[in-house]
């Protein structure tokens, strides 16, 4: 969603520093207190990347495109308090009916990647890529991107993709355009693309920031063109943690997430999403061992989830992704405490405008999975 849609729709509000400095005893007891008056009337999902902590608290948790599934499918709650980061709550939003009310615990867990691309940078590019190449292109955005970047996207035939429906998705899109502009993340465009068979270079670059296509070649020859963003969680995943696995641990399995770069990937044995990564190892042989490339909340509770099995992250040295961090008990009690007085702040709504669009393109994905 664009500033100043933000600014007029979204209140944002601050946590009362009292909530610092509760137990943690007192505020789960709260929050269980609250989730049982309220009953079905109140919805938690949460995404794979929260902390125990919220996890605990969550209704449903899944990765994004079963948050996003969750959502549309749940018509009886009037409150959505989405533990996740902003556009997982806007997505929520737009498949939600006009009754619900989606809620985000804090208004700053955001997401580095979907800033990569706002949509004045996306108009200016479309245009020139029209220039260029005609109308040959189908655009296709990541879901980790804003409401207005969806909203381009249904309104020019294209859809959104998560990244456990990628391929499938860029088969469809590939059944409709010649070539696919692919936003805002350029490394799960390219391991996609690459899974489906298009060579590396016939792959271009859209810097959004000169507004030019970077490609050696013949545009003639472009197919995808990748938006030049990246998550700065998963860029952390390096080839020298892959080298240094394989010489340590030559029989440990090393599964990552496709927002890691083409190198790491390709290195790897397996990729996948959140869902793919848990499914793997949950379904994998006692004693295995298992180097894993994804977010750190993930990482510990697969490590102690699966105590018969070696776990350990391809990066000793990570971190949580921090925006994801932003939401933690306190503030899923103070969303609660507030809804518990009849008050909606942090509430995400998402102009009808824009939703309209952008519904598009979700849904083109939700039919196709
Ligand atoms: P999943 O789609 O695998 O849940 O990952 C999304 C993600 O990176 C959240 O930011
Ligand atoms: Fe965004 Fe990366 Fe964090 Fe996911 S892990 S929310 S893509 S910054």
């Amino acid at each position: 969603m664009e500033l100043l849609d933000i600014l007029e729709h979204e209140k944002k509000e601050m946590m009362p520093e009292s909530y610092k400095t509760r137990s943690t005893e007192e505020m789960e007891k709260r929050v269980r207190e609250i989730k049982e008056k309220f009953g079905s009337r109140l919805y938690i999902p949460g995404h794979h990347y929260q902390k125990d902590e919220v996890v605990k608290f969550s209704d449903v948790t899944g990765d994004s495109l079963q948050l996003a599934q969750a959502a549309a499918e749940n018509k009886d709650a009037e409150y959505i308090v989405f533990c996740g980061v902003h556009f997982m709550a806007e997505t929520a939003d737009m498949l939600t009916t006009e009754h619900q009310k989606v809620l985000l615990p804090d208004m700053r867990a955001g997401c580095s990647m979907a800033d990569m691309a706002d949509i004045e940078q996306t108009d200016r590019a479309w245009e020139k890529l029209q220039n260029v190449f005609g109308d040959t292109i189908l655009p296709l955005t990541y879901v980790n991107s804003t409401a207005a970047i969806k909203a381009f996207v249904g309104k020019n035939g294209g859809a959104t993709v998560t990244s456990s429906n990628a391929k499938k998705m860029l088969e469809w899109a590939f059944s409709q355009k010649q070539r696919i502009l692919f936003l805002p993340d350029q490394h799960l465009g390219r391991n996609t693309a690459f899974d489906l068979g298009v060579p590396l270079d016939k792959m271009a670059i859209w810097n959004p920031i000169s507004n030019e296509l970077e490609y050696d070649g013949n545009p003639e020859d472009v197919v995808v063109i990748l938006w030049k963003g990246h998550c700065s969680v998963h860029e952390n995943f390096t080839v020298k943690n892959i080298e240094h696995i394989r010489k340590t641990e030559p029989d440990m399995n090393i599964i990552v997430h496709p927002e890691c770069s083409r190198e790491v990937v390709g290195l790897s044995d397996y990729a996948g999403s959140t869902k793919y990564i848990i499914d793997m190892i949950e379904a994998a042989e006692p004693g295995t061992k298992w180097a894993v490339g994804t977010e750190m909340n993930l990482v510990n509770r697969i490590i102690q989830q699966h105590p018969d099995k070696k776990i350990v992250s391809l990066n000793p040295f990570m971190c949580p992704c921090l925006t994801m961090n932003r939401i933690d008990l306190p503030h899923l009690l103070w969303t609660l405490e507030g809804l518990e007085k009849g008050e909606t702040s942090n509430r995400i709504v998402v102009p009808e405008h824009i939703t309209q669009d952008a519904v598009l393109a979700l849904n083109r994905m939700l039919a196709n999975v």
